[in-house]
């Protein structure tokens, strides 16, 4: 089931068509979904917060923020947990707010805070559907790159005949199962990806690390696993759930890191490493633990070998290898000269200038940059939509 474990918010305005969104919620869970209903006040008017909350199994938000405990309905939380925004009905005067950013409810501040994609169905009398007004507002909606679920022809609630019918529940859910289904294009290769930080110990209790929580990493694996590929996922410590459908190796060190890609280049047809690997490690990690001595200690470090350039040298014909780019200043042009001295065929470059994008953080915005020069730059999504279109970049770039 494609939709199964698919965050969806399901943001209902005020039009009639209302009457259809709990049976449309019905067949998003049975097949699967999560689904978080958010409500203008005038949606009210037309189908109950009762209705929606027993049928999607969650409470139903209209309130920024609950009067009676006071409680957040965080429209950032609920932008950033979604994979998937959906408003149904869309009236005319949410898709004029939506097309305006005119945040005047919950719906529309979640929708301006949303990273994932949005759908929109609109639904109302065909003469408010068909004006010059509502017309420009789905033209502004699709330039943001948001999909319209295009209402039927056909009776409507005025009793006139034409375009402004809602699309029917079972038709929308096409539409969004349509929408995940990933087709197998990576069957038969195999994609070796590296994810999380290292570790290098000074002694038995400390160590030297970064922040990589391994987020984008285990995005990127997971990808590689809906096209069809065979995934080797190389991490670092952790703390996430695998992607199921994959092989996992656990590394620590650099050095551990090395040797476990060394083993599995070989058979790679892909190769991206989106693991924050530690430069340096301590000389010597000590047996026992290291003492105060009252002095200032001195930590002599060495260089750690650089993983994605040995396997670089090590590139038998066909084999494609990307990297990742953590930059904080001159970005892309330290980007372009990462892929000429470890030898890549591209790189994605991801900046701490961008807030939101990085370590730790559920979403993040990249430059993917090819050998050649050519760029794509993305907005600030989820890191699994993210993940999406780094392979897009790969199989467009190098026709896989
Ligand atoms: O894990 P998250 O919290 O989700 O954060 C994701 C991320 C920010 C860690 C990820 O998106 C990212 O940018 N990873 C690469 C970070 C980094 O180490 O960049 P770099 O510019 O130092 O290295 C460039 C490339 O060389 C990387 O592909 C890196 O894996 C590789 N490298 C670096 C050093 C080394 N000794 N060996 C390597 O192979």
């Amino acid at each position: 089931m494609v939709l199964k474990g698919k965050k969806i918010l399901l943001g209902i305005s005020g039009s009639i068509a209302a009457y259809k969104i709990p049976i449309l919620v019905r067949l998003l869970m049975k097949e699967g979904a999560d689904v978080q209903v958010i409500m203008t006040p005038a949606a009210r008017d037309f189908v109950t917060p009762l209705t929606l909350s027993t049928l999607s199994k969650r409470p139903v938000f209209t309130e920024p923020f609950n009067p009676v405990d006071g409680s957040w309905n965080s429209h950032v939380d609920m932008g950033n947990w979604a994979d998937l925004m959906l408003i149904a009905p869309a009236s005319a005067t949410t898709l004029a707010k939506m097309a305006n950013g005119i945040a005047d409810n919950l719906l529309i501040t979640t929708y301006l805070a949303a990273v994932c994609p949005v759908f929109f169905a609109p639904a109302m009398d065909l003469d408010m559907f068909q004006h010059p007004a509502t017309q420009r507002n789905i033209q502004t909606l699709q330039s943001y790159g948001n999909h319209l679920i295009a209402p039927r022809d056909g009776e409507l609630a005025s009793g006139l005949c034409g375009a402004g019918r809602l699309e029917e529940p079972d038709a929308i859910v096409g539409v969004i199962r349509k929408f995940f289904e990933v087709p197998q294009s990576l069957a038969g290769k195999k994609v070796l990806i590296t994810a999380g930080p290292t570790v290098e110990p000074i002694d038995p209790v400390r160590f030297i690390s970064n922040h990589s929580s391994g987020k984008m990493g285990y995005a990127l694996a997971a990808e590689a696993v809906k096209r069809g590929a065979e995934v080797v996922l190389i991490s670092g410590p952790v703390a996430l759930e695998v992607p199921k459908g994959l092989t996992l190796r656990k590394v620590t060190s650099a050095q551990d890191m090395l040797q476990a890609c060394t083993e599995e280049f070989e058979s790679s047809h892909v190769v991206v490493m989106a693991a924050a690997v530690a430069d340096y490690r301590p000389d010597k990690a000590e047996t026992s633990k290291i003492k105060k001595t009252g002095h200032k200690p001195v930590l002599q470090l060495t260089e750690n070998p650089d993983i994605i350039k040995t396997l670089a040298s090590m590139r038998l014909a066909g084999q494609f290898i990307v990297g990742f780019a953590l930059e904080t200043d001159d970005e892309v042009q330290n980007a372009m000269k990462k892929i000429d001295s470890k030898g890549l065929d591209a790189i994605v470059l991801n900046s701490l200038n961008d807030r939101g994008a990085g370590f730790g953080t559920d979403t993040n915005k990249v430059t993917m940059i090819h050998r050649s020069g050519s760029s794509l730059i993305t907005k600030l999504e989820s890191k699994e939509v993210i993940a999406s279109r780094v392979f897009d970049f790969i199989q467009e770039s190098f026709d896989l």
